[in-house]
């Protein structure tokens, strides 16, 4: 799976525990991202809706949410033979990436380069294309030299930056197949026909947009013209959520909330948002009865060593190592939530024992 900042691959077994007490057949992921919520909550065997707007957590979905055992692996892995013997070749991405700024080091860009434009060439379904660009991500992804977010590049190249990018055929996710949408969430919400919908909006003013924004030319394959130290898609500048904006955001996220016509919500946050917890959960009881967990949790990894810009000078001080995440569980029935608490605690308090601490409380609607 790819570095991605707000992934939930720590609340991972908390989120599934707490789905599993749910009468749920159908769920959404709406800000689906890594799209690691939706493969959990497909392996519990619900049937999924992966969205997100980014272009490369599409290419996830179809990978990992939408594909199913129709595919033909054999085809594929051989498609990604003929895709990595390809010799490099010195292209857009070698010069975006490689050397106007440095996120890939330039053997791995050429190949990169040569890899891109040679999936065009193949036939292939958009479940299949979604394996291929999802393997060259992924590929990408082991041999970059960031702390995991795109805004800036590490000043000596990391060391996995030196190993040769590969490529392997990413696993099939056990379940039923699901669906891919790349749609603006408050616009997809009132379309949505699903018992249960996963709630995991940005939370503060840094724009997905622009923090993975070589993920998404690399999927897009648009050559986009650059511009800053970071090298960003110039449509970086006008393309903003609303979720980034301190004003907009509580505004967002209501009307989603007021939108969803599902019985069951499981919404996360964190601490260093715009959202105040107390405030979420008043809007979340017009709804339904409240539970929610309280998770400590490691700070992401690029928080560990500082903050650095592109010249390799330190700019930010690092203000805490460690965050709060909340989990609401919302729904019409009393007895579910406390059972989807009481599980979720005790999955969270297991898998992050010694380093996170669960808390939990279930309220009825106001
Ligand atoms: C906190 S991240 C989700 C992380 C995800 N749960 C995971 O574990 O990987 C928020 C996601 O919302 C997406 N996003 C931002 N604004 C959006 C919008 N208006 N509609 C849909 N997705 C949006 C971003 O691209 C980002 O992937």
């Amino acid at each position: 799976m790819i570095k991605y900042i707000g992934s939930k691959r720590a609340l991972v077994p908390l989120i599934r525990a707490a789905a599993a007490q749910l009468p749920v057949r159908t769920a959404c992921d709406l800000f689906a991202g890594t799209t690691r919520v939706g493969q959990a909550l497909r392996m519990l065997g619900l049937e999924i809706v992966s969205n997100d707007l980014a272009t490369y957590s599409e290419a996830l979905g179809h990978a990992y949410v939408a594909a199913d055992r129709s595919v033909d692996r054999d085809r594929l892995a051989s498609i990604l033979r003929e895709l990595e013997a390809l010799p490099g070749r010195d292209g857009y991405f070698t010069e975006a990436f490689c050397r106007r700024t440095r996120y890939l080091q330039p053997h791995n860009g050429m190949r990169v380069d040569a890899i891109r434009d040679g999936i065009d060439r193949y036939e292939l379904s958009p479940v299949e294309r979604g394996i291929v660009l999802s393997s060259l991500l992924e590929a990408a992804d082991r041999v970059d030299s960031t702390t995991g977010l795109q805004m800036a590049y590490l000043k000596q190249w990391s060391p996995r930056s030196h190993n040769d990018l590969e490529l392997r055929l990413p696993p099939l996710v056990p379940g039923p197949p699901g669906t891919v949408a790349r749609r603006d969430a408050n616009e997809l919400a009132p379309d949505l026909d699903v018992d249960l919908v996963y709630v995991d909006p940005p939370y503060n003013h840094h724009s997905y947009f622009a923090n993975y924004h070589v993920w998404e030319t690399l999927v897009r394959w648009d050559a986009p013209e650059q511009y800053g130290v970071a090298g960003k898609r110039v449509d970086c500048r006008d393309r903003k959520s609303r979720y980034n904006s301190r004003r907009e955001a509580p505004a967002a996220l209501e009307e989603l909330l007021a939108s969803l016509r599902s019985p069951w919500l499981i919404v996360s946050f964190n601490d260093e948002g715009f959202h105040d917890p107390g405030g979420i959960e008043r809007l979340l009881a017009e709804r339904g009865y409240v539970g929610r967990v309280d998770v400590d949790s490691k700070r992401y990894v690029g928080a560990q060593i500082g903050i650095y810009n592109p010249r390799g000078k330190r700019v930010g001080r690092v203000t805490h190592l460690r965050n709060q995440e909340h989990v609401f569980v919302v729904g019409p029935d009393r007895a579910r939530i406390d059972a989807a608490i009481h599980a979720a605690t005790a999955s969270g308090a297991r898998a992050a024992a010694g380093a996170a601490n669960a808390a939990a409380a279930s309220r009825p609607a106001a």
